[in-house]
């Protein structure tokens, strides 16, 4: 484990969230995993943040209203069962790590566990959530992804990153 700071290899990190990337809650001792390819990595209120993006349908969002907290994880290899099943299945309808054949490692200063992959692992702990409202939002955009569908709106979790570190 190597410790870095928030925005080291970023570059690299935000190629792999913008194909998949994964992020884990964790709540009443159940771990849940989802794919992740929206999201940002940058400075607010002069704090290292994640901003997630999380439809409200999912049941990460449920888990994340509940703790306030998450982990990232950018692999550094392809895991392409782990993409398909995160990305597809729910956390409502299966216990998704083990579907994966995946397993978690402790996070060191919050409760959700990070993903036992190589990557770089980001632990954040939300500091301001707000759902999207329909109203201000592009025309365009709301064609393309919303279908004005009530619960279909993303929450954006701005958090802070308090720990940051590459596992092998
Ligand atoms: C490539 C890819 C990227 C995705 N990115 C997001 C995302 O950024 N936000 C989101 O809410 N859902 C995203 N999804 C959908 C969720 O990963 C998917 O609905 C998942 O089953 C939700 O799991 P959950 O209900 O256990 O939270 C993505 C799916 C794929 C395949």
């Amino acid at each position: 484990m190597q410790q870095v700071p928030f925005h080291f290899n970023a570059s690299k990190n935000l190629e792999i969230l913008s194909k998949t990337a994964f992020l884990t809650t964790h709540f009443a001792g159940k771990t849940n995993v989802m794919v992740t390819a929206w999201g940002a990595l940058g400075v607010m209120w002069k704090l290292p943040v994640f901003v997630a993006m999380v439809r409200q349908s999912r049941y990460s969002y449920e888990l994340i209203e509940k703790t306030h907290e998450f982990t990232i994880t950018f692999p550094y290899m392809d895991l392409p069962k782990a993409a398909e099943i995160c990305g597809h299945v729910s956390g409502r309808d299966a216990d998704k790590l083990a579907l994966c054949g995946l397993s978690t490692r402790p996070a060191h200063k919050i409760t959700t566990p990070v993903l036992e992959v190589p990557g770089m692992q980001l632990e954040c702990k939300v500091i301001y959530a707000k759902l999207m409202s329909a109203e201000k939002l592009n025309e365009a955009i709301q064609e393309l992804w919303y279908d004005r569908q009530p619960n279909n709106y993303h929450a954006f979790f701005i958090s802070q990153v308090v720990d940051s570190y590459i596992t092998p």
